[in-house]
């Protein structure tokens, strides 16, 4: 089969779309199938950004722009007390341009990645791309949704040459700790592969907080962004840190993929890191909004098996209610007016009976929104 038609369309985007249709039609529909924040960009930001607008935007270094480098670097080491060499961090085009770039780095064809199912869609279509094979593997409450040591030893293949946690989890919110983060990395490294940590979601983490995989293992890969903790999708500006061996093969693609990040996003990314007010603002209205549904979904009949304490979604287990949680979120969609995200898009593994609800839309939305699925479903 040609690479191409091995790519999956973002299912979720489809039912947005025929959300919005309805909405032009007239109907007011609740929004809870889309990870984007629905705050503002912190202020600071957006003034930075207005001021260098004056300024050339010209390219950048490949690996990104020096001060911002180096402002991450301080930034790891305040957060996490982990020292990072500036260079190791490459600045990319969202996190989605980091992971394109890595693979292109790690993987030849036919190698595969170890995912877990349910995970966030693209990476399957990011390996994909590299000529690389996914290999999806079930997740489930015992190991929190996420890859466990047992796991990787037992899906490992030759060809293998890393894994992927997404800590705290899309679509699970689940948050791993330090002990299971340290186990992954050592399987990892006993096949010779990497761990890559996908910590878009750090900060976004409510009674807990998640540890960079750079705390536990210096030989790990981490991959983030401003997208998600600073309200920031559309600037395009994530990050990879990696071990020191990979800079160079990293930044021979990233000069031909997409020679640097946007300059005027990446400069106006360093007064992010000092917004820290404006972080726990949005913080501490998204855990308002998951103690709320909490509450209420299980008692709709959607069961909650492992408490999300981190990202801004819940991964809730529907068999109580269908069998087939596709149809389910299309109807739900036509007849009450709530979109809400299928299991289908995260994997198969046991995706008919799961979908995803994902609070990033204000509170009195959400409220209308549990009314109105308390109406459809009493129909
Ligand atoms: C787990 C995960 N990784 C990566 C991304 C991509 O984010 P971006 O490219 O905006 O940084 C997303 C977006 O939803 C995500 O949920």
């Amino acid at each position: 089969m040609r690479t191409i038609d091995q790519i999956e369309p973002f299912r979720v985007m489809q039912l947005l779309e025929r959300a919005k249709e309805l909405e032009a039609q007239g109907r007011k529909i609740i929004h809870m199938e889309i990870g984007e924040p629905d705050f503002h960009t912190p202020e600071s930001v957006r003034n930075a950004a207005k001021k260098l607008l004056d300024n050339d935007q010209f390219y950048t270094p490949s690996t990104g722009a020096p001060e911002l480098q180096q402002a991450l670097a301080a930034w790891y080491e305040q957060e996490y007390h982990v020292q990072i060499a500036p260079e190791r961090i490459l600045i990319t085009p969202g996190t989605s341009g980091a992971f394109n770039m890595l693979y292109a780095v790690l993987i030849d064809a036919g190698e595969s990645v170890l995912l877990p199912d349910p995970g966030y869609p693209c990476q399957r279509n990011f390996i994909r791309l590299a000529g690389g094979q996914p290999l999806n593997i079930p997740v489930g409450p015992d190991s929190r949704y996420h890859l466990d040591g047992a796991l990787i030893d037992k899906h490992w293949q030759p060809h293998t040459r890393a894994a992927v946690v997404i800590n705290p989890g899309n679509p699970t919110g689940t948050v791993l700790q330090r002990q299971s983060i340290s186990e992954l990395a050592k399987a990892c490294r006993a096949h010779n592969g990497y761990l890559i940590s996908d910590e878009i979601y750090h900060g976004l983490t409510y009674d807990t907080s998640a540890p960079c995989a750079l705390e536990v293992d210096d030989h790990a890969i981490v991959i983030n962004g401003f997208s998600k903790r600073w309200a920031m999708t559309g600037w395009r500006i994530g990050w990879a840190i990696v071990p020191e061996k990979l800079i160079e093969p990293c930044r021979r693609v990233m000069q031909n993929i997409f020679i640097a990040a946007p300059t005027l996003s990446q400069y106006a990314a360093i007064e992010a890191l000092k917004a820290t007010d404006a972080v726990e603002m949005m913080r501490s209205a998204y855990d308002e909004r998951r103690q709320y549904l909490l509450r209420e979904l299980p008692k709709l009949g959607f069961d909650i098996v492992v408490e999300p304490q981190g990202a801004f979604y819940i991964y809730a287990n529907v068999s109580k209610l269908t069998e087939d949680s596709k149809s389910f979120c299309w109807r739900l969609l036509e007849q009450a007016g709530v979109a809400i995200t299928p299991g289908e898009d995260f994997g198969v593994y046991q995706s008919n009976t799961h979908l995803r609800f994902s609070y990033a839309t204000h509170l009195d939305d959400i409220r209308e929104g549990i009314a109105r699925i308390a109406a459809f479903l009493n129909k």
